[in-house]
């Protein structure tokens, strides 16, 4: 038996090709009984038979194997569950006959807490705490429900039947064929479903109420809800019709399965999850209310179902062959996601909004300790750290890059033979580039090596010289160090017009190119934008004079919005690693004083904060100046914008309105102080107030807690009684997300404690840890004093959230030795990743405040900046 151990993956001298599963829930006890009967398809002289298992007890007795071809019947001379390899070894003493033959295991579990595998969420109906049944297995859970090959690559079909109460919905991947009522439980079969991964099934067992509709070639799409919350599932309902249609234009093939049912689940660790024809969301994700979401929970709801929806083909209908190539689902649905977004809500301009993800890759790729996107898996336990920026955002951007390379058409063109070739089956990178690579013409495989197989981007320095460009790649790291990484990189520029885009591959360290017939005008000082619109997953780098040109550029509007986001977004990356002083940088904030556009001003907000935060750090003198600078950066968006919706207005504009409220909220900015709790006192009265719709209630929240302190605690606890009453999961994020900003650390440690208390679903807790930087401390010391208890009650993924949210915000060299020493006893696999990303990023931010301090124009500058008048 020992030679099945530690290993990576399953042998496979066996392997499967139908279950027949058959599962009984026990809701009130929390456990479940089950039986799966395994067509098992015998290729190499063996007599062992290997499969994952976990956390499940096996009834040894009932273990047998049956050979199709004769009536005898194997019975195992022993069947050892080894935990530690998740394993179920099964040995029978005598060679198995080849060929296909049945395994039959009866075993029994748990219904866990911990979301992962067969678990249980809680609901309330008619006042009543109720539990669910529902299964949660990608990764690697499968195995902690029933007995399989759970690797993504072991596809076979599934038959399922559930024995469960009456009264009860039952659902799983497939339509229902056959429902018998037998007194309190009901037999519940489903249709057997077609060749899939154990990652991809599911059931869900509960109470619950379900809005219905088709598309147009009778697919039958349902959203499930909680009783009484199903006119919040119509517009999820809506996106998904629409989404199936385009899909199936796009990828040129139909969505194979019968139905598609969506389900909202109380507790739920991840955002959704794609199984295949049952997918499972967050409430946040799915529900959508007319009265008290907001837009950005819309837009939330519109990308996930898309993303979801997405893997119906990427991912489920063509499956990654190992979890090395994870990023071919997570980054592709990500990527498509927007595409179809776009189609539906044009107005919505959603790729301009592509530019986040983008900057989060960028921003975690810029780390010596991120990883290539396509990344080596040796254990079950390393695939949940992989479900990160590089896989989903940074995979989504050089995606972009390619498509944007290739154009749109042969793209699409390729990726739908890719899809038709590997129907049904498993598919590495290599298949995608080479498929892409045959309808192109391009060499496609060796350009994007560059990118996933090693870690890291480029920054590209461009230089005129002599009416010359010189452009020069170099590995980027935030911390200002240079590594030896090389790409291909597909450049892009514009010279003072976007009326001819210039592009080139520069495949070596550096190239010249000619500049003479630069700008289409003859101008010589036109500005040059290199990496237009963005498309491109690297960081520019301009030497002086080029800067200025951009700089006089924005001020008087030439560019785009996702160009003016770009140079904005890689000044603050140079500034954070040194190469450009902060007094550079505030300088070019300046010149967005009039920006309107959404993703521009939002990443401007987002900019402030961090560098309000490690300028707090490195010359606390010149806080009251850098604030007032800020506030007046965003005076003039938010008188345009004004507190009220404005009729007819867009999507965008309510979503910036929220968010430029609650930065100057956070600034202290006193006329929105003042207004914010105005407004926050007629919502008190009134739930329903035109005075605060949802999306600007955050800002008010903020606000409200800005003035917060032990003895001043009504405004909190108006807040805690709002988060009590709503049963809407988005306003209790709301809530939650506003209550650290408190700049009283006594109230922020209040915070905590209430994160974790059961008051709080633990899927919610880490919404409770964005402390102000007043709190940064206190939540440093409650984080040590609960680590057990958050190690003990939190799923796997969660518990690196703890670590990033708390450990990141600091800026100090001390601080970073502190933190190794308290996680220097308390090692843990699942966290170490994050605990060296976050302590990089400490390192990084007091290199920063060093050379902040050393800045000598840095006073005068926002001195003159805090009280320019325009
Ligand atoms: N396949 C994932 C769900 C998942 C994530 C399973 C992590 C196991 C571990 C799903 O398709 C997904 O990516 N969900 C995202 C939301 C999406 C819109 C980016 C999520 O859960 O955050
Ligand atoms: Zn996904």
């Amino acid at each position: 038996m020992e030679q099945f151990r530690k290993q990576p993956r399953l042998p496979k001298f066996a392997v499967p090709k139908r279950y027949d599963l058959r599962l009984k829930p026990d809701l009130s006890a929390c456990r479940f009984a089950g039986s799966v009967s395994i067509d098992v398809d015998v290729v190499a002289d063996t007599r062992f038979i290997v499969l994952n298992a976990a956390e499940l007890s096996i009834n040894s007795g009932s273990v047998s194997f049956s050979p199709r071809n004769s009536s005898k019947v194997f019975e195992p001379s022993k069947v050892d569950l080894v935990e530690e390899d998740e394993i179920l070894v099964i040995d029978f003493a005598e060679t198995l006959p080849l060929g296909l033959g049945v395994l039959a295991i009866g075993f029994e579990g748990i219904l866990n807490d911990k979301m992962k595998g067969f678990y249980r969420s809680i609901y309330e109906h008619n006042g009543e705490k109720k539990n669910m049944a529902v299964t949660q297995f990608e990764p690697a859970d499968a195995r902690r429900c029933f007995p399989c090959w759970d690797e993504p690559a072991c596809k076979a079909t599934f038959k399922i039947t559930l024995d469960v109460p009456s009264e009860l919905v039952a659902l799983s991947n497939m339509p229902v064929i056959e429902e018998k009522v037998n007194g309190p439980l009901k037999n519940v079969s489903f249709q057997e479903s077609p060749i899939m991964s154990t990652y991809l099934v599911a059931v869900v067992v509960g109470l619950f109420d379900y809005v219905e509709d088709h598309t147009p070639d009778g697919v039958k799409v349902r959203v499930y809800c909680q009783v009484g919350k199903v006119n919040q599932g119509k517009f999820a309902l809506k996106v998904a019709v629409g989404t199936l249609s385009l899909y199936k234009d796009y990828f040129a093939v139909p969505y194979p399965l019968p139905k598609l049912d969506m389900i909202a689940i109380p507790d739920f660790s991840a955002g959704a999850m794609e199984n295949y024809g049952l997918v499972t969301y967050r409430e946040t994700a799915l529900l959508y209310d007319e009265q008290h979401s907001a837009a950005a929970n819309k837009q939330r709801v519109a990308t996930v179902v898309a993303h979801e929806l997405a893997h119906q083909w990427f991912g489920n209908l063509v499956t990654m062959e190992w979890w090395t190539h994870l990023w071919l689902n997570e980054g592709f649905a990500t990527w498509v996601s927007y595409l179809a977004t776009d189609s539906l809500f044009p107005e919505w301009k959603i790729w301009t909004q592509f530019l986040d993800e983008t900057t989060d890759g960028l921003r975690l790729d810029g780390l010596a300790e991120s990883h290539p996107i396509e990344v080596e898996i040796n254990h079950a336990a390393e695939i949940d750290e992989i479900f990160d920026a590089i896989s989903y955002r940074k995979g989504a951007s050089v995606i972009r890059m390619l498509q944007s390379y290739l154009g749109a058409e042969c793209f699409q063109k390729s990726l739908a033979s890719y899809i038709k070739k590997h129907t049904y089956s498993n598919a590495k990178t290599e298949d995608l580039w080479a498929a892409l690579e045959e309808g192109s013409g391009e060499p496609v495989t060796k350009l994007m090596n560059t990118w996933t197989k090693q870690m890291g981007y480029p920054v590209v320095s461009v230089k005129v010289k002599d009416q010359k460009l010189e452009f020069e790649q170099s590995q980027f790291f935030s911390s200002g160090c240079t590594g030896n990484g090389q790409w291909i990189v597909p450049i892009t520029f514009c010279c003072g017009s976007y009326e001819k885009k210039k592009s080139f591959l520069l495949q070596t360290k550096s190239e010249t190119h000619d500049a003479k017939e630069l700008s289409s005008d003859g101008n010589k000082s036109a500005w040059i934008k290199l990496n237009v619109e963005q498309t491109g997953f690297y960081r520019v780098k301009y030497d002086e004079e080029l800067a200025a040109r951009l700089r006089h550029a924005i001020e008087n509007n030439y560019l785009t919005a996702t160009d003016r986001f770009g140079i904005l977004d890689d000044s603050f990356a140079l500034c954070m690693a040194r190469q450009l002083p902060l007094t550079s940088l505030i300088t070019l904030m300046a010149a967005y004083r009039e920006e309107l556009e959404y993703t521009v001003l939002s990443n401007l907000i987002t900019i402030t904060y961090k560098v309000g935060r490690i300028a707090a750090d490195a010359r606390p003198e010149l806080m009251d100046n850098i604030n007032q600078f800020f506030i007046n950066l965003f005076q003039y968006s938010a008188e345009k914008l004004g507190w009220d919706v404005k009729q007819g207005e867009s999507h965008l504009d309510a979503m910036l309105r929220g968010e430029i409220l609650t930065a100057l909220a956070m600034l202290g900015h006193k006329e929105t102080l003042n207004e914010a709790s105005r407004r926050f006192d007629a919502f008190l009265n009134d739930r329903n107030t035109p005075l605060l719709p949802p999306d600007i209630r955050k800002a008010a929240y903020v606000a409200v807690m800005q003035s917060v302190t032990s003895s001043n605690r009504a405004g909190f606890e108006s807040l805690l009684r709002v988060y009590r009453e709503t049963d809407l999961s988005q306003e209790k994020i709301r809530i939650l997300g506003s209550l650290p900003s408190c700049p009283d650390p006594a109230i922020v440690l209040e915070v905590l404690k209430f994160s974790l208390s059961p008051e709080v679903r633990s899927q919610d807790a880490i919404y409770g840890l964005g402390v102000s930087k007043e709190g940064r401390e206190v939540a440093w010391t409650w984080l040590k004093d609960n680590w057990d208890f958050i190690v003990k009650n939190f799923g796997g993924f969660l518990i690196p959230r703890f670590v990033s949210a708390v450990v990141a915000p600091f800026a100090s060299f001390e601080k970073v030795e502190e933190v190794e020493e308290f996680f220097a006893s308390q090692e843990k696999a699942s966290i170490a990743r994050t605990l060296k990303q976050s302590l990089e990023r400490v390192n990084i931010n007091a290199n920063w405040v060093k050379s902040i301090q050393a800045e000598k124009y840095l006073g005068e500058a926002v001195q003159e900046l805090a009280y320019r008048k325009y």
